[in-house]
Formats: structure tokens, C-alpha cells, sequence
């Protein structure tokens, strides 16, 4: 099949564009920076030439976004939404162009955009979206918005011969260098991967070899469209995430964070603590109920196998090859 990757030169894009390549599709990657072959030059804004590669493709998986990983000030907030939205409805202007539609768009989204919550966790039918909750900083409700504006500019998006599924998706790790596997290790390793806050508040996560498989099984699912929850079953509290990290790391101890030098250190990496903070507790409903099942449910073993993955190129300290999905 012929796939589409807009902000296809990230993380998760990385990620998709191996295994979608090595199982012998054509990827074409939308950047405002192509340095490869089957780079293809957008502005995530405007309509262009880009759009000669989706009019004829069969799946357009849009991942473009700033990255997250940033201080939520204004203006990084604003690049954050900006980003998100402009490119999801530029890419709905292209397919609603096109003379020959994709089949499938699948747009990324986020597992952010539930609620904090401690006590059940969400999926699409009783989730509750974020925003008003008691208790947080209100600028989480940012991120909410981000997410919420997000999906409505595709769901708003008139291309009646496109499936639209939103990809509500909650950390994917993958042993890629940079990646936020990569920085918990790396924390982990320092001796600094203890519980932060307490360590309470859930952590949703997903393996990369289940986002791709996840990602297949929507394409393949003609009978699916509208929200979907691509996280595993297995949440679990942050405290005994990192626990877990540790001893798939062989490390014995992590020092604890207070809130207070969790605020700290993200100013340092010039991040925010809401990253760290939010308890997202998001379970696949819609997946499951699909019959979808995960090579990597629990967190434990999920963690020793990335842990496997990383270790053998640690020493050249080239992780770029290492494979993250079955196809690959
Ligand atoms: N990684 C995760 O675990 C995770 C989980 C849930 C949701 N998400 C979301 O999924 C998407 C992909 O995640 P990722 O980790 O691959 O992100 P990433 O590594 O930050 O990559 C996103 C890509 O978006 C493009 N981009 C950045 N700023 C842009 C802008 N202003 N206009 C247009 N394009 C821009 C960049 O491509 P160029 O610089 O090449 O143009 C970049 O490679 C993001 O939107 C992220 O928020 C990620």
C-alpha cells in the first residue's frame, strides 16, 4: 500500500516508517526539512504540491505536532495548538482535494485529552474528557483543548470517501534513541528513576510493536472509525511503573521527587511537570472489544524486552537499527 506520513520524521513516525517500509509498503514522509529520499516538503499550513502525494495513497497517518516535551509558556502553548490543528485540517483540505482519496486517515491524537483520575480508568464509551477537574493547575486544561481541537479538525473535515479514525494514544516506547523510553532509562540509570510525588498518578503507556500492530489492525477494520484508545490494559501507578523500569535495568534503588523538585528538574530540561504529574489512566475498550490483542500488555515484561533491545547497540552507541516491531 502506498502510506502518507505527515510529521512522519519524529518519534512514533520513525517508528511507523520502518516497520511500514520493511513489511514492503511506499512511504512517503511530509517534513519541513526533507533530507531523504521519500521526504516530501510541507508547512503543515498551506496547501502545496505535498498534496500530489496523497491524492492516489491508501493510508494517511498524520503525526505532525510540536513537541510537547517543552515550559508551557503562551507561546509554546499556541505553537502546540497552531501545529496540531493546522496541520490536521490542511491535511483534510488535501483529502477532500483529492481525485483519488485515501482510504483510511488516521489522525494522531492523545490519551491526555482524559481526565486526571486515580479511580477507574477511561475508555472511549466512559471516559471522561479533561478539563474541569478539581485540584489541578488550570493550565492543564491547555492540553485538553490542544487535544479536543485537535480531533474536531478532522472530524470537521468534509472527505466522505476517507475513514477517519483518531489515534487517542498513550506513551509509545520504543528503544530509539530520544525517544521517552530512551529518557526514563537514562534517568533510571543515573539512580534518579524513583517515584515522583508520590507516585500515585497512572502512567498509560503502549509498546511500539502493538502501535504498529494496532495501527494495521485499524486499517484493516473497514468497520471502524471515530476515537480510539491505543494504550495498553495494563496502566499502572507511577511509583511501580518505575519500579519496574529499575529492575529491567538491574538498578536497585531510584531517588523519590517531591513535587517541588519535580518542578525543578523540568525547568532544568525545560520541560512541565504536568508530563510527570497528570494521573492518565486509559484503558483500549474499543481495541479490545475489536478482538485486538497485545503481544505487550503488562509493563514488567513490556519494559524487559526494550531493555533487551537497547542493551546490545549500547556499547556503539548506535540504537538507530534496532528494530521495534516484528515487520522490522
Ligand atoms: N511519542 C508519544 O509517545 C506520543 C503519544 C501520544 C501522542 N503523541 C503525538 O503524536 C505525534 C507524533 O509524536 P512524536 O513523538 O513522533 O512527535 P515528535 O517526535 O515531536 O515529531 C513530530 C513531528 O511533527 C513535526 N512538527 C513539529 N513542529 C511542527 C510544526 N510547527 N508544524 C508542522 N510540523 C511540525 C516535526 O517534523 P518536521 O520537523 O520534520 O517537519 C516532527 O518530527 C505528536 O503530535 C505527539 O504529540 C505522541
Amino acid at each position: 500500500m502506498k502510506f502518507v506520513l505527515p510529521g512522519g520524521t519524529g518519534q512514533v513516525g520513525t517508528v511507523l516508517d520502518r516497520a511500514l517500509t520493511a513489511a514492503g509498503h511506499e512511504v512517503t514522509v511530509l517534513t519541513r526539512r526533507p533530507t531523504r529520499p521519500h521526504h516530501f516538503a510541507w508547512d503543515g499550513v498551506t496547501l502545496g504540491r505535498w498534496a500530489e502525494a496523497i491524492d492516489g495513497s491508501d493510508v494517511v497517518i498524520n503525526l505532525a505536532g510540536r513537541s510537547v516535551s517543552c515550559r508551557y509558556t503562551a507561546e509554546n502553548l499556541r505553537a502546540m495548538m497552531d501545529s496540531r490543528v493546522d496541520s490536521a485540517r490542511v491535511v483534510g483540505e488535501a483529502v477532500a482535494a483529492a481525485a483519488r482519496p485515501p482510504r483510511v486517515w488516521l489522525q494522531m491524537s492523545t490519551a491526555t485529552i482524559y481526565a486526571h483520575r486515580f479511580d477507574a480508568a477511561h475508555d472511549e464509551t466512559t471516559g471522561v474528557i479533561g478539563g474541569s477537574e478539581a485540584g489541578v493547575p488550570d493550565y492543564w486544561a491547555h492540553s485538553v483543548e490542544i487535544a479536543k481541537n485537535w480531533e474536531s479538525a478532522q472530524t470537521e473535515a468534509r472527505t466522505p470517501a476517507t475513514r477517519k479514525i483518531a489515534l487517542r494514544a498513550a506513551m509509545v516506547m520504543s528503544p530509539d534513541r530520544g525517544g521517552v523510553f530512551d529518557v526514563l532509562s537514562r534517568l533510571v540509570r543515573l539512580g534518579l528513576g524513583g517515584p515522583v510525588a508520590g507516585g500515585a498518578q497512572y502512567v498509560s503507556w503502549i509498546h511500539a510493536d502493538d502501535f504498529v500492530r494496532a495501527v494495521d489492525f485499524l486499517i484493516a477494520r473497514d468497520d471502524l472509525s471515530g476515537p480510539v484508545n491505543l494504550a495498553s490494559p495494563g496502566p499502572l501507578p507511577h511509583r511501580d511503573f518505575m519500579r519496574a523500569l529499575r529492575t529491567a535495568w538491574g538498578v536497585p534503588a531510584g531517588l523519590p521527587a517531591t513535587r517541588w523538585m519535580a518542578e525543578l528538574g523540568a525547568f532544568a530540561l525545560r520541560s512541565d511537570t504536568e508530563l510527570l504529574l497528570k494521573s492518565r489512566r486509559v484503558t483500549p475498550g474499543r481495541l479490545r472489544s475489536a478482538g485486538f490483542t497485545f503481544e505487550h500488555p503488562e509493563w514488567e515484561t513490556a519494559a524487559q524486552d526494550l531493555v533487551r533491545r537497547c542493551r546490545p547497540t549500547h556499547a556503539t552507541g548506535d540504537r538507530r537499527r534496532t528494530p521495534t516491531s516484528r515487520a522490522a
